[in-house]
Formats: structure tokens, sequence, C-alpha cells
């Protein structure tokens, strides 16, 4: 992990000169391609800056995911996306003029001799279940004359293999269907249901798709083959490759070309479509220790991938209807707090929730039950946890956000799992299984222990969902379960016990002021779901415990040489930030006094760095998310801001290629170890206060 941090400082260095093209709202680390799933989960990695055509497009790890794009513009060549050579032809880079992201599409445009192309990578975030659900994204080309003439255009792209698997000598095999749509699928020969291999899925099937019609020829063969095929003739030969083989031998490569013809001023566009499919997708736990195979929701809608395929291709006119409404949404919404605020959401929203999937499961009778939903998210990066509580918790703002029925059906599986009796410990379980897609539990009770952090998750995102939505349905169902935990913070989250909190990677810590404050407000959470549900005297007697605890609570975590809240009680030159005080704000629970919020103010105005205000006093670093979180407590709007602008410098800093790393170094604006993770939804953590 450290040499990887030490390179990538190194690569920025050599890569600092600005790039030549604008980047609106400003330059990322990386750039969402085709990122909805955790396995479509395509990025153009920058530093400090690639063109399009720079580099090749990687999964978020940073394996290659091959992906080309060439354009002819009256007979001359150009390349648009991917970083291909063709050994013996000749071709030039297309000039990146500008980039743009909103919370949906990342936009391209470059200009090719006298025409400019537009290449808009649409990732929807959609709040309808089936069209969330489908794990495919729009790559849209538009050709447009800049010289007032009209040019003859011909358009190509192609994938690799490599999207299919994490290990390249893998054997792969493919079709081509010529129907309405042409379509090429990509499957393993010898697929591994529920296995990852570097982070790839190495089952289910990748999809490259266009619609068909005149002018539309497709190919498959060895990369260079038919890359000079269209490179030299504009057109492509229909041929379809049957040599099945390795991903890495004679690199097959799957093709889709468009004569455009003459292009004026007004676009002309062609669409291609991605997406990774497999079935069942998720392997669940039941009582008893059976175990379900769970399948996509989008299932419900659709009996086959063609047919899912077809429709995705002929539903891009609404998809970009509703992603436009949504990114003005989000920009007009986090504009009210600031231009910098807004830049840093629209980046994290599909970064967020490509991490999920939704799935639902079969009924006794073989049809879909849609009355089942389940949400699966993976810790990407950090270890591939599924349903990990305290990763969940963070992300929780983007789901109050766009749809806070996806918190419920996040829940849901824990609930569903721990209410079965087979997890032994009487706190909260850290995750649904030690791997993704795999929800199989920790019968054993050996899930990595955060049993204050997790317990308080739970009941603050419980709260939290039944206020949001005024559905009691789940705190009703699982109100024993709930109060089970509650009596485990009572026992521990005042004098927290030595134990990790979220920030595992600062190691374990006995009386750690933050913790408590979670497991309190835990606690006067447990009082407000009794008083949804009518039981008077337990709300009454939570709230009064929870009250109690605060008093104590002040007296332990004051620092008796300064004037801020220590990271651990009698530590007196410590300090950390205290964001689990966002439940408090975020949920008006009015807990903890206004002096606390008042102090903590002040005291973090002498403590920031240039990128922010490090996580506590035994490192530099700190988390974007807590930066947020924090940025939310604060009394003083000025702070606030300090505390967004420090976030957004460090995400535009050039010095950074990975999708954006939410723990980073606050002196030296470089990420640790965490890429693309889930919890940057925290950051809309202003957008639900
Ligand atoms: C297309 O280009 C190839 C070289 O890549 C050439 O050998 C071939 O004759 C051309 N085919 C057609 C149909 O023009
Ligand atoms: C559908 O799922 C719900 C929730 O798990 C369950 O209660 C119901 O019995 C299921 N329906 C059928 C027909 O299997
Ligand atoms: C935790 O704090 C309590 C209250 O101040 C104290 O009695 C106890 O010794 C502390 N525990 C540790 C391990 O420091
Ligand atoms: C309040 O809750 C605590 C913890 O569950 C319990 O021990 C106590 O008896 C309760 N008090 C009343 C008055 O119900
Ligand atoms: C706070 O601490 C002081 C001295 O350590 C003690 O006398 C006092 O009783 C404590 N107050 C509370 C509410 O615990």
């Amino acid at each position: 992990m450290r040499s990887q941090i030490f390179c990538a400082a190194l690569y920025a260095v050599q890569a600092l000169a600005a790039p030549s093209w604008t980047s609106t709202p400003f330059n990322p680390p990386s750039i969402p391609l085709a990122v909805r799933s955790p396995y479509l989960n395509t990025w153009l990695p920058q530093g400090g800056g690639n063109a399009l055509n720079d580099e090749w497009p990687t999964l978020w790890q940073g394996s290659v995911t091959g992906w080309v794009g060439f354009a002819k513009v009256d007979g001359t060549s150009y390349s648009f996306l991917g970083s291909a050579s063709v050994d013996g032809v000749s071709f030039t880079k297309a000039t990146q003029k500008s980039f743009t992201f909103t919370t949906t599409q990342s936009i391209f445009v470059l200009s090719a001799g006298p025409v400019d192309i537009t290449v808009t990578f649409l990732s929807p975030v959609e709040t309808d279940l089936v069209k969330l659900s489908i794990p495919f994204s729009y790559m849209d080309v538009s050709v447009a004359s800049t010289d007032g003439a009209t040019h003859s255009v011909q358009i190509y792209s192609d994938i690799s293999g490599e999207w299919s698997s994490g290990a390249l000598e893998w054997d792969l095999e493919w079709t081509t269907t010529t129907t309405n749509v042409v379509s090429h699928a990509l499957t393993l020969v010898n697929p591994a249901q529920w296995e990852e291999v570097n982070d790839h899925i190495q089952y289910g099937a990748v999809y490259y798709s266009a619609l068909n019609g005149k002018g539309v020829t497709y190919q498959t063969g060895r990369d260079v083959v038919v890359r000079a095929q269209f490179l030299n003739n504009g057109t492509l030969t229909n041929a379809k490759d049957t040599f099945f083989r390795a991903i890495s031998y004679s690199w097959p490569v799957f093709a889709i070309s468009k004569d455009l013809g003459k292009v004026g001023t007004s676009p002309a566009s062609f669409l291609y479509t991605i997406g990774n499919v497999r079935d069942p997708a998720i392997k669940y736990i039941l009582a008893g220790g059976a175990t379900q195979s769970r399948s996509l929701y989008f299932w419900s809608k659709f009996s086959s991938i063609p047919q899912l395929v077809s429709f995705f291709l002929n539903d891009y006119s609404n998809a970009l209807k509703t992603a436009n409404a949504l990114d003005q949404k989000v920009e007009a919404d986090a504009n009210k707090i600031s231009p910098d605020y807004a830049g840093i959401v629209a980046l994290s929203i599909r970064q967020s929730l490509a991490a999920n999937e939704l799935t639902i499961s079969k009924n006794a009778q073989g049809g879909w039950n849609t009355s089942d939903v389940l949400y699966f998210m993976k810790e990407i990066s950090s270890d591939g946890n599924i349903n990990t509580v305290d990763v969940m918790f963070p992300a929780f703002p983007v789901f109050l956000y766009l749809l806070p029925e996806l918190g419920q059906y996040l829940m849901e599986p824990l609930y569903r799992y721990q209410v079965s009796g087979q997890y032994p410990n009487k706190w909260a379980v850290h995750d649904m299984g030690p791997h993704f897609p795999k929800a199989t539990g920790h019968n054993d009770g050996q899930d990595e222990a955060m049993p204050v952090e997790e317990s308080g998750n739970m009941l603050i995102m419980a709260l939290s969902y039944a206020r949001a939505t005024n559905d009691h349905s789940q705190i009703t169902r699982y109100a024993n379960l709930l109060d089970q935990w509650t009596q485990f913070l009572i026992e521990d989250s005042l004098i927290p016990a030595n134990q990790l909190s979220t920030d595992d990677f600062a190691g374990q810590l006995a009386n750690q002021t933050n913790l408590a404050i979670k497991g309190i407000t835990g606690i006067r959470c447990m009082g407000e779901i009794w008083g949804l549900l009518g039981n008077k005297d337990k709300q009454a007697n939570y709230t009064s415990i929870a009250a109690s605890y605060v008093q104590q609570w002040l007296n332990f975590s004051a620092s008796t040489t300064g004037p801020h809240l220590t990271l651990s009680y009698g530590d007196s030159a410590s300090w950390g930030l205290a964001y689990n005080l966002f439940g408090d704000v975020h949920l008006k629970l009015n807990l903890f006094p206004k002096s606390v919020y008042d102090e903590q103010t002040a005291w973090y105005k002498t403590v920031a760095n240039k990128y922010g205000v490090p996580l506590d006093t035994r490192h530099t670093y700190t988390k974007s998310d807590w930066e947020i979180w924090t940025s939310a407590i604060v009394t003083d709007t000025t702070l606030r801001d300090l505390f967004i602008t420090g976030v957004k410098d460090y995400v535009s800093n050039g010095l950074n290629n990975a999708p954006f790393g939410d723990w980073y170094d606050t002196i030296t604006g470089v990420a640790e170890g965490f890429k693309a993770r889930p919890v940057v939804g925290g950051h809309l953590a202003l957008l639900v206060v």
C-alpha cells in the first residue's frame, strides 16, 4: 500500500503540467466512464490530466478494460478513446478541448480536423427500481462540423476481453447477434460462480451493443486486424472470429462501426451500450444455514438479456432526460452550499451507487417476488466485505437524498440474518460476509469486531429511515433486535472498551470520545423508535439514560488543557473529528449541548491543514466523508466552507489517479489506499440536514 502511494506521488510530479483542455467543474483524480455496479466500474485515470485518448480506461482498481474509439473524417483517421497503437497503420489523436462531469455524465469534446466529436458517458442514476438495477451504461458519440462544410464520417469502437476477467489467461468465448440490435456477448469458457479474481467477477457476461441499421457493421477478431480493417476501410467486415481463446492470446476484440455519412453542423450520433450481467447475482444465507441465490431486480420485467439490451438502447432519450433533471436538481441543491460542494457531490453519486446491487428472489411457484427486495453493497477496495454496516452508515445520506427505500433494502439482509439466531454476538454484526457477492454471514461470530460502532450505526440508520419515510414496518419487525443492541450500548457506550471504530486503520483504542457519542446517540434513537411504536415508557427511559450519559460524557471527554473534546478520555492533548455528532444534528435530537458544537467549531479553526482537519492527533490523514459530516455540525459557515474547500482542493489537485479516495493526507493531499468506495455517498450529508 505504501509503495503505491509513493508511486502515485512520483507519477503526479511528472504529470503536473496543466491539461490543455478545460475541465468543468474541475479535473478529478479519475473520471467515471461506465460506473454502475461493482463490476461495471470503468474509469479514466487522471493524475495531472489524461485526455480520453491518452490512456486506457481501467476497472476502479487499475486493471485495463480495453476500450477503443476511432473516427474517420474525409478519410483521415483519428483516435478518440483509449491508447491503442495499430502496427503499420497511422492515425492521429483527436485533440481534447473540454471535459465536463455532472452527477450522471462525463462529457468529452475532442476536435478531429474539421469536426468536433462529443463523447458522452452516461451512467444512469435511477429511482425506478427496474432501471436502477440494470448494470449497463451508455457511450454516445456525436459528431458535428466546425467549419460549416459537410464531411464524410465513420465511427468505430471496440472492447477487449479484459472486461470479462481479472486474469487474462482465462479462456473466453463470444457470440454476436444481429437483429434490430448488434450485440457482442463475452463469456468465460469455465466461469466460476460467486468468484472474483483481482476484483473482477468471474462469471456472467459482458455485452457491447448498438442499434442495427444502415451503415452499421461489426467484427470480432484479433485487435490489430479488426482495428486496421476500420482504419484502412472505414467499415468492418461482419466477420465472426470463432477461434475462442484466452483473453490475452492474439487479443480478441469486439467492434461495432457506423458510417454517419455526410455530417454538417447539426450533430450526427451513434450510441453504444456496455453491460456486465450475471445471474444469479448474490448468494444469501437464510435461517438454518441454507443459502438462496438472488437475481437482479430487472428480471422482474425482462425475460432475456437481448430484450434488456434492446430496451436499454431504445430508452436512451428517456434516460438522458431523467439524468439531466437529476443533474440539475443536485447542482441546484448543492450550489446553495457552494460551487465547490456541488462538484464534490456530483463526483460522488455514481461512485457510491455503483457499489450496490438490488436483488429479488423467486417465490415458490418460480415467479419473481418483488416484495422480497434486498440491496447489497460491496466494500470496494478496503476489503470487499458485503453490507459492511460502518460503510453503509457513512454512505447513508446519498440514499436519504435520492431514495430512502434503498436504505431499508440495505439494512434488511442484516436484520433478517440476525433474527435468524445464527449470529452469536449480542451486538450488531459488522457485515454480511467477508466477500461480495457472498452474503453468507458470520455464524462463528468472528467478524471484524466493532460492537459499539455497528450497534449505534444500525439504530441511527433505523430511525433515519423511519423518519424520512414514515414507514415504520421495518422498526416494527425488528424492534426486539434493535432493543437488544440498545442494551449492549447501555453497557458499553459511555465507557467504551478497547475496540475498533470504523476508522480501523487507526487501530484500537479504549474510551473513544467520538465512539461514545455514537453509542449514546444510538440509545436515544431507540427511545425515539419506541416513541414511534407507541411505547412511551421505554421512550422515556432510554431518553433519560442517554441524557444522563451525555452529562457524564461531558465530564469524561473534556480536555483539561485546551477547549476541545479529546480523542479518548483522559488524554488531554488529543482531539479528533467528532463527526458522530452528525446524528444528533440530522435527527434534531438536541442531545448534546450547544456549547460542545461551539467549542469544537472554534477548535477546528486552529488545527486545519492545507487539505482539511486531520482525523485525529495520531496522524495527519483524514477522511473526506468525515470532513463533510463535520462541516455539517459546525456552527460557523466559514469553517463549514473550509472543510468543503479542503476536500475539493484534495480531489482536484492533480496528485492522485484513482477514483475518489476518501482517505488522504491533509498536508500532502495524496490519497492513502482507499479507492472508489461507496462512503463518498456521505458527501451528501449537507443536503439532508
Ligand atoms: C480493408 O483493409 C485491409 C487492411 O487492413 C485490406 O487488406 C482490405 O483489402 C480492405 N478491405 C476492403 C473490403 O476494403
Ligand atoms: C415474497 O417475499 C416476502 C418477503 O420475504 C415473503 O413474505 C413472501 O412470502 C414471499 N412471497 C411468495 C409468494 O413467496
Ligand atoms: C476509561 O475511562 C474511565 C473513565 O474516565 C476510566 O475509569 C478508565 O480507567 C478508562 N479506561 C482506560 C482503559 O483508559
Ligand atoms: C430502563 O432501561 C434499563 C436498561 O434496559 C433497565 O435496566 C431499567 O430497568 C429500565 N428502567 C425502567 C424504569 O424501566
Ligand atoms: C465530573 O467530574 C468531577 C471530578 O472529576 C466530579 O466531581 C463530578 O461528580 C463529575 N460530574 C459528573 C456529572 O459525572
